[in-house]
Parts: structure tokens; C-alpha cells; sequence
């Protein structure tokens, strides 16, 4: 029997949810550090928290399942997940990035060249550029599609052929999306990694990563690390996520449906210049975006027309919320360039636009007049 996405969020078919002790409906919270043994070199499928956990292991089963993986490991953050799959590689490799990542990976990634990793940052919209940046040392190739924050779009089987050709590892930061509307794995990609505080998690009230692979041997060793290295995720913790995935699907479809709305408001206001939405047919990646993708998400980068705008719509929303981080029901708008971007040095900020007049918008799941209401009044406010 195979399961529709909307049904896999809720169950899982390798898992009998009526066998839970006492009949238990819900995953339990399984708050234990250890797992008692029977005898001599027995275990009861559990030993210790930090390596497995039965609550964690239920949500594992529920990400692989969504995002079509043989294994999903569950860890403390979003860049705890990056982290594990840093791991993966060691002193001389060469790891090709896509110039617009999130803040926090390319700061993690400074972190790693003292370890004498090399990171390369370039256009992967361009499969030329991405091509002249291969080196002998070259291992893998890191995108985000949609780009936080500017929304580009890569064609990831193109550059997974690519990736075949070079004997290279395409991992994928598939946050933005979420496995509902991506799956860059049946794309060919060979590791996707998600904050899953963001889409997975939905609600604003868990931090939380994963990093999923089909490839038997990378799963392994990215299990082994991630036991090492010890940032595996509370039970309780994947319980909340476990819970919050239960309405991915019609969070995602209610969130998208506003977001196309707003971004056509926001494309007639006459104090916004640009609308970065890959649901527009002249975004410059609609046509991959519709190739690869069930779906555009409801992120929204936007320009207005100078920074004394921006800084009074960030001041005066009232239902939108200033505030880091997306994904959840809850609408927030962002500044990225003191914000998520901070730490990325000017010249790369300059060259990508997250200059002060460039704002970040994650939709929520609110009613669609109560957002441009607010938005609009925000726009006016002097
Ligand atoms: C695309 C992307 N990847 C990774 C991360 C890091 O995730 P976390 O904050 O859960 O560590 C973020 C955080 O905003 C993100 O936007």
C-alpha cells in the first residue's frame, strides 16, 4: 500500500500506532536517557538517548518517509544538521556553495576553514558557473532552492547530473519548501537537510534540524556522526515536531494560497520595487520552480524604495510580527541584512541586494484581508 503525502504526515506504515503501550493514540514522550537490558549483550532495540530513542525514531521514520530517504537522523537545530553533514568531509576537500545561503551556514562555514575545509560561493542558478568552480579537491556542492533570502531558484537535476559526472555529493537545504512541496532526493540529490524549526515544526515553538539520504552508506556514517558529535534531538522535542507535521499539508496549501495573494498586492504598491516570489511567472526561475517543485511556498522577499520605508513598515505591522525566523502559522517579517544575513560581509550582502531597503516576509496561515490590511497600513504609517 503507498500513502498520499497528506496521510504520510499523520501516519506511518512501518509503525503500528495501536500497538503504543496502554493503546496510547499519541507518539509517547519517551523522557528516558538509558533503556534497561535483559541479559548479557541484550538490548530491547534502545541502550541509550544520545544514539536512539523511540519517540525520536518515529518522527525519523515520518521525515523519511515524506522526503523518500532510507534514514532521517533528527538533531538539535538546523545547523546542528549542517554541522553533522560538515562532518562528512575533511581537511582539503572543497565544498561548492550557492552564493545566497542562510547566514548561519556560511558563518558555520567560516568555523569549518580552520579545519581546512574550502568553500566556494557561486551562482548555482548557472550550471556554467558552478562547472568552471570544480576542482580536483571538489567533494560536494551545498544549495538552497529558493535562496534564503533572495529566492533563487537551482535546477537540481541538472546539477545533480552534474554532480553523477563529477562523482560529487548534492545536498540540498530544502528549508524553504519543506518535503510537501520539494523532494530534492527523488531529484537526485543525495542529502537534504531542513530547519525543521521552520515548515516541519510550523508553530514557532521547537528548534529542531534533520539531515535525510537514499544512499544506504551515507546513512550509516551520517548516523554514526551524529551520535558522536551528540546533538540529537529531546524526545520531547520530537514529539512536538511529530505533532506539528500532522498539518504540514494544509498549513503549507493555506500558507501558499496567502502568499500569492500578497505577493501580487505587494507587486501594485507603488513604494515596492522588486517582488522576489518564485510563484510569479517573471521570476526568473518560475519555469524550474514548476519543473521541480509541487508548489512556490510562501516566502516573499521584496525592495522598497529606501530604507526609511522599510524601516516603517518593520515598526508599524501589528499582526505581522518583526521577528526572526519563518515557516510557522504565525506571519513574521524580517530585516535580513541585521538580521539572518548579519554575519555575511557587506561586499557579498552588496552583490546579492539584502542592502536596507530589502525585507523578507514568511505568510502565515492568518485571513488574507487582515495581512494586506495590516501591511497597508503599515506602508502608510509616517
Ligand atoms: C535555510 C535555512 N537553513 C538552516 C537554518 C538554520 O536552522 P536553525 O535555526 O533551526 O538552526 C535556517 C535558519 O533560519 C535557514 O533559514
Amino acid at each position: 500500500m503507498t500513502l498520499e503525502i497528506e496521510t504520510r504526515c499523520i501516519h506511518s506504515l512501518n509503525h503500528d500506532e495501536k500497538q503504543h503501550p496502554y493503546g496510547a493514540f499519541s507518539i509517547p514522550i519517551y523522557q528516558t536517557a538509558i533503556f534497561s537490558h535483559p541479559g548479557i549483550g541484550e538490548s530491547q532495540g534502545y541502550n541509550y538517548t544520545r544514539e536512539s530513542n523511540p519517540t525520536r525514531a518515529y518522527l525519523e521514520e515520518i521525515i523519511s518517509s515524506l522526503e523518500g530517504a532510507v534514514d532521517t537522523v533528527a538533531c538539535s537545530s538546523g545547523m546542528a544538521a549542517i554541522t553533522i553533514v560538515s562532518e562528512l568531509f575533511k581537511s582539503d576537500d572543497h565544498i561548492i556553495c550557492g552564493s545566497d545561503l542562510y547566514g548561519g551556514s556560511t558563518r558555520l562555514f567560516k568555523l569549518q576553514e580552520k579545519k581546512g575545509l574550502h568553500f566556494s560561493y557561486v551562482d548555482t542558478t548557472n550550471l556554467d558557473t558552478i562547472k568552471q568552480a570544480i576542482t580536483k579537491q571538489t567533494k560536494a556542492i551545498f544549495i538552497e532552492t529558493p535562496s534564503n533570502p533572495t529566492m533563487q531558484i537551482s535546477d537540481i537535476q541538472a546539477i545533480s547530473q552534474l554532480c553523477k559526472e563529477y562523482h560529487l555529493l548534492l545536498i540540498v537545504d530544502n528549508t524553504f519548501l519543506s518535503p510537501y512541496f520539494q523532494n530534492p532526493l527523488k531529484l537526485g540529490a543525495d542529502i537534504v537537510v531542513h530547519s525543521a524549526t521552520k515548515f516541519l515544526s510550523g508553530h514557532n515553538d521547537v528548534i529542531a534540524g534533520t539531515v535525510s539520504t537514499h544512499n544506504e552508506q551515507l546513512a550509516q556514517e551520517i548516523r554514526n556522526i551524529a551520535k558522536t558529535v551528540g546533538n540529537t534531538l529531546a524526545p520531547i522535542d520530537c514529539y512536538l515536531l511529530t505533532r506539528g507535521i500532522k498539518t504540514l499539508a494544509i498549513r503549507q496549501e493555506r500558507q501558499q494560497e496567502n502568499a500569492i495573494q500578497l505577493a501580487k498586492w505587494l507587486k501594485k504598491n507603488p513604494l515596492v520595487k522588486d517582488v522576489y516570489y518564485p510563484g510569479l511567472s517573471d521570476h526568473p526561475g518560475y519555469d524550474i520552480q514548476v519543473k521541480q517543485a509541487r508548489g512556490f511556498g510562501s516566502m516573499i522577499s521584496f525592495r522598497v524604495v529606501d530604507k526609511e520605508v522599510a524601516k516603517r513598515v518593520l515598526t508599524h505591522v501589528k499582526v505581522i510580527t518583526y521577528a526572526e525566523s519563518l515557516g510557522g502559522v504565525e506571519s513574521l517579517i524580517t530585516y535580513p541584512m541585521v538580521q539572518t544575513h548579519s554575519d555575511v560581509d557587506e561586499k557579498t550582502r552588496n552583490e546579492l541586494g539584502i542592502t536596507d531597503d530589502f525585507l523578507r516576509l514568511s505568510v502565515g496561515i492568518e485571513n488574507i484581508k487582515d495581512l494586506i490590511q495590516d501591511l497597508s497600513e503599515a506602508f502608510k504609517n509616517e
